[in-house]
């Protein structure tokens, strides 16, 4: 195991690193969190405006739970009805407190007083007129009788004697009619014992009707207008001043005679009930209408003929039907409710994105974060945003009495939405696996789920409610997850329609049992691709997409089985032939160092911190192209407590190899062993103690740079009082402290502030090895020293692998330096070394006046015969003395021979800079790999 001081961060800690990140990174978001809060609260709020538009919430509660919708009650619902019921004709009448009674401004005084209210005793008044009036008062006195009640006691049929009345409004039918529910008969005087049970055989156990008795009160007015003034002065609707007074209905008989009758009747049709109540459909009125007609026609037949006559109409019934689309109107619950939660899908894969653009992603599982922390993390941290945002939802809907809402079974609405809010957590990490911009993914989710609430609304709705579709076809359909959404939204809303129609109640868990709801089916769809999603998205993040380092091949879940993983003890077979070749243009010190390597192998002894053996990564040749050689067999063993700085041209292959070393790419072939792990095998160990800090920032814009260092040091198993004050010191120690910079957001820094804070991460948690790709780019001269005392510090017990292009930096901190070029290491040593193996010249510049050029050229000649001529611009030129040979005390006697002779404006003698080296060893590289 490695033994990095503080070990490997346990799946809690990294999961709470994780969440802690999480949590300050969506709170950042505002505007997704926002969206994520506020749209629910948005679109309940934007129905409740749309239903108190349209109808109003219907508060109407009627107290009868008729169970099976389909087979006993209502149906104006889509269901089938071969045989409807027959109901008795019911007149309506106002509610004992709307109920007219005598004021102040009726002309006429023959209502019964107030009092009549508190009592509970106003009787139904019904109004009539006429140019006949011993006709129309002879017909009125036969409206209401007095019946006995014994002979009604047994059979529905009997009651059609009776007049009947109630305040319940029927439907939009006749299929069902509540009036049996609070059902009164009219009569002349009410007894104390006119009440009787009803004789209908009523399967609900909530009910166990009475007939009531009502008295009814017949009024002769002069005129129809005086009816219409009284009606008027009655009516109350959006007027509290004026007293309601309602009268049941009125009649004009016109100028019937004894052969002849006519009549005009007033009836209600914007009828409320009780306290509050909104209006209901004034078809439902209509439809009360026949038993007004009855009750005139029935008593002018009895005035005419006698009390014994009778012209009833005993039933009505409504026709026969099959079943057909239930609510014909768009259905705003659906749309609004789906789009409320579809906008979630945006949101997480737009998170999840972010971090694989940026290259994050990888950054995280650099230092330590594992994949299985990460998943769990993330899908469980979005879905509790999903749940939260679900719950704003129902508690929002209940709150406004959005009755799309209150009416079905919580339970239910949350289990629905909480798994459709899986799915679509998995679906967005589907996304993030194929899409790697922030911006497409947006795109394409936005646009996704906009064209899905439509064509759900214009394409599926209208199949879901066309009886003649095949079920296999809606369920194929269900498949689609949107639509699968739509589906349970569509049951919902059904239910809740049906509920405040007719007050039966919404969906309940029993319900799910019903082969008409479609919600059963659809949860178990959706749970079933839920699990099927991730486990794609897991498969194509390994396997196809880069967003976790190194990608696995398309198997890699047999490798367990398959192959045995590589031990660390085990050897990497050498590829002999291979180095054979090289060893001969090698250099002497790169190949003391290949064999160095070779003895550490074959020790394996523990004391390096870094050994890779004949690491060599080739890219494979695209479209005609010859494969590249990127790294061609690296040998290289770094101890302990060394800096090594890689020096090279661009493309030499600096990064390529950091890449393998840090598991970005695997190694083609050879190995490297970090701490005594194999790259190929244990890279998630070796993670765990190790730094890096990338070419590229890879940094979240909105985490402060101690949010930063906290995320980062909680993944390498810092906690508590060391987590806060290692944060602070490597704070202090990079200049990241004053001026508040350390809590300001990262996107907001500047370069050379990103760089510091780059270098901070990677040295947080202090790991054993540390890979820095130019860390110094783009830092003022003041902080590039300062980084250069923390790398001189920091390097004390860790191993650096450092690229540069400054000699200055790599001649300040690094212990020795390796020089790349085309894929191999050209030389290696410290800067003394290689200064004195390549350098072994000194450079002699002098500036005269440009005729002397030729006099100065054979002075220095005479010198040292081997003086090389490498720069000249008339009176300027610079020779290359070899250091053997020539004695600095002879140059000096050179230059006060010449001032004799000759104005010298400037000389100067300089030795050779590791500039000079680095130049002169890729040169040499270069040259010979043309050879
Ligand atoms: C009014 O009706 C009564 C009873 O039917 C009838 O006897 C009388 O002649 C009618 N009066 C007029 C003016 O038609
Ligand atoms: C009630 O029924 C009995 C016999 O069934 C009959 O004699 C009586 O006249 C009926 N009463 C009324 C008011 O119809
Ligand atoms: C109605 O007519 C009768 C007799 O024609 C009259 O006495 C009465 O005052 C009238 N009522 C009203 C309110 O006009
Ligand atoms: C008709 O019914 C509505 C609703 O119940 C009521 O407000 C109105 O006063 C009634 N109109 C009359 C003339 O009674």
């Amino acid at each position: 195991m490695a033994n990095a001081t503080h070990g490997r961060a346990s799946f809690c800690n990294q999961a709470h690193a994780l969440v802690r990140k999480n949590l300050i990174y969506q709170k950042r978001q505002k505007c997704d969190t926002c969206a994520l809060f506020v749209s629910p609260v948005m679109i309940v709020l934007f129905l409740k405006v749309i239903l108190d538009l349209s109808r109003g919430t219907n508060k109407q509660t009627v107290p009868i739970v008729p169970s099976e919708i389909c087979k006993r009650t209502p149906d104006d619902f889509g269901c089938e009805i071969r045989n409807p019921e027959k109901w008795p004709p019911v007149m309506q009448i106002p509610a004992l407190e709307y109920r007219a009674v005598r004021t102040d401004f009726m002309s006429y005084l023959d209502l019964p007083d107030k009092s009549c209210r508190k009592k509970g005793s106003c009787p139904v008044t019904i109004l009539a007129t006429g140019s006949n009036q011993s006709l129309g008062r002879g017909v009125l006195g036969q409206m209401f009788t007095n019946a006995s009640f014994q002979n009604y006691s047994n059979s529905w049929g009997n009651l059609s004697g009776l007049v009947l009345g109630s305040v319940m409004p029927l439907g939009e039918s006749y299929f069902f009619d509540p009036a049996f529910m609070d059902l009164y008969t009219i009569q002349q005087h009410c007894s104390s014992n006119s009440s009787f049970p009803l004789p209908m055989e009523v399967e609900f156990e909530t009910v166990s009707p009475v007939i009531g008795c009502v008295q009814g009160l017949n009024l002769w007015r002069n005129s129809s207008s005086d009816i219409n003034d009284e009606l008027i002065n009655g009516y109350s609707e959006g007027n509290t001043k004026r007293q309601t007074n309602e009268i049941a209905a009125a009649y004009d008989f016109l100028d019937s005679k004894k052969n002849v009758f006519s009549v005009i009747i007033w009836c209600n049709s914007t009828y409320k009930l009780g306290d509050g109540g909104e209006p209901d459909t004034s078809t439902a009125m209509l439809l009360r209408v026949p038993q007004l007609v009855n009750l005139a026609s029935n008593a002018y037949l009895r005035f005419l003929r006698g009390p014994g006559t009778n012209m009833l109409l005993e039933f009505i019934k409504d026709m026969p039907k099959h079943n057909f689309p239930m609510s014909p109107d768009l259905s705003i619950f659906q749309l609004f409710a789906s789009l409320a939660f579809t906008l979630q899908l945006q949101i997480a894969a737009k998170a999840l994105v972010y971090e694989k653009q940026r290259n994050i992603r990888i950054m995280m599982k650099m230092h330590g974060l594992g994949d299985r922390p990460y998943w769990t993390v993330t899908y469980a941290f979005h879905l509790i945003l999903s749940t939260l945002s679900i719950l704003c939802f129902l508690g929002c809907g209940k709150l406004f009495g959005i009755f799309y809402i209150t009416k079905n079974d919580y339970g239910i609405q949350f289990i629905f939405y909480f798994i459709y809010a899986s799915l679509q957590v998995s679906l967005s990490f589907l996304a993030a696996a194929f899409f790697s911009n922030i911006r497409t993914v947006s795109v394409v989710c936005l646009v996704a789920t906009l064209v899905a609430v439509l064509a759900g609304n214009f394409i599926f709705n209208p199949l879901l409610k066309d009886p003649s579709c095949p079920s296999e076809w809606i369920f194929a359909m269900e498949l689609f997850p949107f639509f699968s959404l739509f589906r349970g939204l569509y049951e919902f809303e059904q239910y809740a329609i049906r509920a405040n129609k007719v007050g039966a109640e919404g969906m309940r868990w029993k319900d799910l049992t019903d082969s008409m709801n479609g919600m059963r089916e659809v949860i178990i769809i959706m749970i079933i691709e839920c699990l099927a999603v991730i486990f794609i998205a897991y498969y194509v993040d390994q396997v196809v997409s880069s967003g976790s380092g190194v990608r696995k091949s398309p198997l890699f879940f047999l490798g367990k089985f398959g192959k045995k993983p590589f031990s660390p003890l085990q050897k990497p077979t050498l590829e002999r032939h291979g180095s054979q070749i090289s060893k001969l243009t090698e250099k002497a010190d790169v190949v003391l160092e290949r064999e160095k390597v070779e003895q550490l192998l074959l020790e394996s002894s523990g004391n390096h911190a870094i050994v890779c053996g004949n690491l060599k990564k080739v890219y494979p040749g695209r479209d005609g192209n010859p494969p590249k050689v990127a790294v061609k067999g690296l040998s290289l063993a770094l101890p302990r407590a060394e800096c090594f700085g890689m020096l090279g041209p661009n493309g030499a292959g600096k990064t390529s190899l950091i890449s393998m070393m840090i598991g970005l790419t695997e190694p083609t072939s050879g190995t490297a062993f970090v701490q005594g792990l194999d790259i190929r095998t244990f890279m998630d160990e070796i993670y765990s103690s190790m730094g890096v800090c990338p070419q590229q920032d890879l940094l979240w814009d909105c985490l402060t740079g101690r949010e930063h260092l906290l995320f980062y040091g909680r993944l390498k198993n810092l906690k508590g009082g060391a987590l806060m004050s290692a944060v602070e010191e490597s704070l202090k120690n990079l200049n990241l402290f004053n001026g508040g910079v350390a809590d300001k957001e990262a996107g907001k820094y500047s370069g050379g502030m990103k760089r510091r804070l780059s270098v901070a991460i990677s040295l947080i948690g202090d790991p054993k090895v540390v890979y820095m790709d130019e860390p110094s780019t783009g830092l003022d001269p003041a902080s590039r020293n300062n980084l250069w005392n923390i790398l001189k510090h920091a390097k004390q017990d860790r191993a650096i692998i450092l690229t540069t292009h400054s000699m200055e930096e790599a001649e300040a901190i690094c212990d020795r330096i390796g020089i790349f070029v085309n894929g191999s290491l050209q030389c290696i040593g410290n800067a003394k070394e290689l200064r004195a193996r390549y350098g072994g010249t000194c450079v002699f510049t002098m500036t005269t006046t440009s005729e002397c050029d030729a006099e100065v050229e054979k002075m220095v000649r005479d010198l040292c015969r081997d003086a090389r001529k490498i720069y000249h611009l008339p009176g300027t030129q610079k020779f290359e003395l070899p250091k053997q040979g020539v004695r600095i005390a002879d140059v000096f006697e050179l230059v006060e021979n010449a001032k004799g002779r000759f104005t010298v404006h400037a000389w100067g003698l300089a030795d050779t800079t590791l500039e000079d080296v680095f130049i002169k060893v890729t040169q040499e590289a270069e040259a010979s790999e043309v050879l």
